[in-house]
């Protein structure tokens, strides 16, 4: 494996390249997860600024010493409130007349603020966010820790399948796994984790209640732990006691679309058709309707990054690549199935890295 500082000079040639395409001199990084990216910083608050020839990271007291630490290559710049003096003075010192931002981060308040006190010296240019493409592609250090997080959520998943029975609450059991999720190393959760039991199941995203599993109830789990900043995301669909035709029928419906779709990924195949390939197979059976989301994402430091398996996405797969598979179908009523995995995409298709019991008989 590279060692981390090869990797983080890379990260910023490549990043400079994509400056260079934009026509930008310096850019403003604020966003945490391409701040951590780029720099190796994972502190909660700074601001990169990088040009071709510079690369700043300003913090404040509270993480200059981990700056330094996490962040070797990049010139350290402690500063204090106000923030646009120490700019302005950075700013003069590396004669820059236009600085880029991230348009979808920096809020209309501070743009103000930016324009107010520091446009007599330079011009603040929207950008697209440039690092996310890049992010895209992980590399092996990224690997490892996504599938670290994975595997941590696996084993957590299997410590609190034994509580998935008649008498337990949908919050109790979130808060379970969670616990084993943090127990067996988890810095934190990949995001809030759902549990939607019997007719809530038909809610994508069900925030735990204090409703109490029932038998014959279906129980949507999706859950993901964070480790190394990189996170996991994995759904389980399972029933209490033995299902009923109808709910056997719409689990292999599920199931059978996402084997289709894990199928199909490969490099060179557009994001876009993954999502059609698994989208036929439940719109032939007439449930085309009741699957309004789009069937995957890319995972890293955030949980929803890009590409998305969707149709109006036309991101050519690439070896590297994250997502997850998650086809699903929700009946207001009656409840719902999504079976969803996490996949890397290699150079002949793909390979699986969640290994999470699955089957919706497995109480
Ligand atoms: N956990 C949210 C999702 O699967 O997209
Ligand atoms: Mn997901
Ligand atoms: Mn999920």
């Amino acid at each position: 494996m590279p060692e981390l500082k090869d990797v983080h000079k890379n990260r910023l040639d490549r990043f400079r390249q994509r400056m260079e395409e934009a026509g930008a001199e310096a850019v403003i990084i604020l966003k945490p997860e391409n701040r951590a990216y780029l720099s190796g910083f994972e502190g909660s608050a700074g601001m990169l600024l990088i040009t071709k020839n510079q690369a700043l990271l300003l913090v404040d007291f509270r993480y200059l010493e981990q700056a330094k630490n996490q962040a070797p290559h990049f010139e350290i710049i402690q500063y204090r409130q106000p923030l646009s003096e120490t700019l302005r003075r950075v700013f003069q010192e590396l004669n820059l007349e236009m600085v880029g931002f991230e348009q979808d981060y920096v809020t209309w308040e501070q743009y103000e603020i930016w324009t107010t006190r520091l446009g007599d010296l330079v011009e603040f240019i929207p950008l697209p966010d440039l690092t996310q493409k890049l992010r895209m592609v992980k590399g092996a250090e990224e690997l490892k820790a996504i599938m670290e997080a994975v595997a941590i959520a696996d084993s957590a998943f299997l410590d609190i399948l034994p509580l998935i029975r008649p008498g337990f609450q949908e919050r109790e059991l979130a808060v379970e796994l969670e616990y084993a999720m943090r127990r067996r190393g988890a810095q934190a959760m990949a995001f809030e984790t759902i549990v939607a039991s019997g007719p809530r199941s038909s809610l994508p995203h069900g925030a735990p209640t204090e409703r109490v599993l029932q038998a014959g109830d279906l129980v949507i789990i999706d859950f993901g732990a964070k480790c190394q900043g990189y996170c996991s995301d994995c759904t389980r669909t399972v029933s209490i006691g033995p299902p009923t035709p109808k709910q056997r029928e719409i689990y292999d419906l599920v199931q059978r679309a996402q084997d289709a779709a894990l199928k199909a990924i490969s490099p060179g195949v557009p994001a876009s058709r993954v999502d059609a390939v698994a989208r036929q197979i439940i719109n032939e059976q007439g449930y085309g309707e009741t699957f309004g989301h789009s069937l995957g994402h890319g995972v890293g430091r955030v949980v929803h990054e890009e590409p998305t398996l969707i149709n109006r996405d036309q991101t050519i797969l690439q070896p590297g690549m994250v997502v997850t598979v998650e086809p699903g179908v929700y009946l207001p009523g009656w409840g719902g199935v999504r079976i969803e995995d996490l996949v890397v995409v290699t150079t002949s298709g793909c390979e699986v890295l969640t290994h999470c019991i699955k089957g919706l008989s497995i109480t």
